[in-house]
């Protein structure tokens, strides 16, 4: 029996804690291959607890507010956000700080657990844009940062965190509250009627089932925005992490902006190779993000354990959407033109000689953002296992 009866769910997702709370991600090559928007039934969910119910007749009158340090605070129903407001749609991926955690907690075990690399999914998100909402409220001059509040109850209280509230009003953060995802209401999982998308951050600052948004002088001091959704020294083991609260306090290891991350989607892991009169070229391919807004400027493979590295075709489908002119499909405005940032996964491919292939052990990926991020050799172990993104592997395994 779960607290989640309501909620429609896809078979297909891979189960990554037990029955609940939800926790899951798509079979990565079935990820890759819906393309670059990602379904509502293949996108990854991330729940710390029971998802709220919420009725399709009450979703008009679900309230929210804007309080703190501002000098008109709001009190809104999602109706009145709607019709008041000016929405705008914009595709984002988004990624939990755990994506490809897996790799960390065979390392040495982690508190969190095991996703591969499918904690990303992207879809057109439409809402209104979180600046408007300040313009309206009017923060006082001391104000600092934009705490939010979702509906959820866990065992710590509700889930909340905060970003800063001079991000919130840089369009080009492009920070925003949605109701709809590639057209439809959002599903329960991803937080109906509303949420927080927090483009080119973790997916932890994408607050769902969205209640409160408080402007404070301090980050958020909810439970969740402590002891989640950091990465420690890499000195600190779990007990000492456990035993020692100052370490969470400090908001310096706290994480924001995306590290520079890629994947590759084929081949896939256990996948047998037939190389034996095989086209001579086989295609490696996969995706590719930047944090923070930046665009992945390259992306690189190696078959010799990184001595060499072959450039990569780069598919940024994104950009497509700049003209696309969606607005009828999808509601409001399809509105990058004020948008200098890039948002979403891109997908690379390189064809590679089945020759070479044939003579390696494994494929090695690296992605670069625009800033010269480039994905490290080495993994950054931290004891709750995040932002994982050294060169991504996959070992090939040849049919005989
Ligand atoms: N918001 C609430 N209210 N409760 C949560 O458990 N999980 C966060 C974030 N927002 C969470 C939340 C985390 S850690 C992630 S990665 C994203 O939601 C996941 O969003 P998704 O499930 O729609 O993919």
């Amino acid at each position: 029996k779960t607290p989640d009866r309501h909620v429609p769910r896809d078979p297909r997702l891979i189960r990554l804690t037990g029955v609940h709370p939800f926790n899951v991600e798509a079979p990565l090559t079935d990820l890759f291959n819906e393309g670059f928007l990602t379904s509502p039934e293949l996108f990854y969910v991330r729940n710390h607890g029971a998802v709220p119910e919420v009725k399709d007749e009450e979703i008009p009158d679900w309230e929210f507010t804007v309080e703190g340090l501002v000098e008109n605070p709001l009190k809104l129903t999602l109706k009145e956000l709607i019709s008041d407001y000016e929405q705008t749609t914009c595709p984002i991926t988004l990624v939990c700080a755990g994506n490809r955690r897996k790799e960390q907690n065979v390392v040495r075990k982690t508190k969190g657990f095991s996703w591969g690399a499918a904690g990303v999914s992207t879809a057109l998100f439409t809402g209104v844009v979180m600046a408007d909402l300040m313009k309206k409220a009017k923060p006082l001059r001391r104000a600092r940062y934009v705490c939010m509040e979702g509906a959820d109850k866990l065992p710590n209280g509700y889930y909340g965190t905060s970003v800063k509230l001079n991000w919130v009003m840089d369009p080009n953060r492009g920070m925003m509250l949605a109701h709809k995802m590639n057209g439809e209401m959002l599903r329960p999982d991803h937080g109906k009627p509303l949420r927080a998308v927090i483009p080119g951050q973790i997916g932890g600052r994408s607050v769902k089932w969205l209640k409160r948004l408080i402007i404070t002088d301090k980050p958020s001091d909810n439970w969740y925005h402590i002891y989640d959704n950091r990465v420690l020294p890499t000195s600190v083991s779990p007990d000492e992490a456990a035993n020692n609260p100052e370490w969470w306090m400090d908001e310096r290891y706290a994480i924001y902006d995306l590290s520079t991350n890629s994947a590759i989607a084929y081949p896939a892991h256990e996948e047998q190779l037939c190389l034996v009169g095989a086209p001579a070229k086989y295609r490696v391919k996969g995706y590719a993000y930047g944090g923070g807004g930046r665009r992945v400027t390259r992306v690189e493979v190696s078959m010799d354990k990184g001595k060499t590295w072959r450039l990569s075709k780069i598919d940024y489908a994104e950009d497509r959407y700049r003209e696309a002119g969606l607005q009828e499909l999808f509601g409001g405005t399809l509105d990058m033109t004020w948008r200098e940032s890039s948002f979403c996964w891109c997908f690379w491919s390189i064809d590679v000689p089945v020759s070479e292939l044939k003579d390696a052990k494994d494929i090695l990926v690296r992605a670069m953002d625009e800033s010269m991020n480039l994905q490290p050799r080495d993994m950054y172990w931290s004891v709750l296992g995040m932002m994982n993104n050294p060169w991504y592997r996959i070992a090939i395994n040849k049919e005989n």
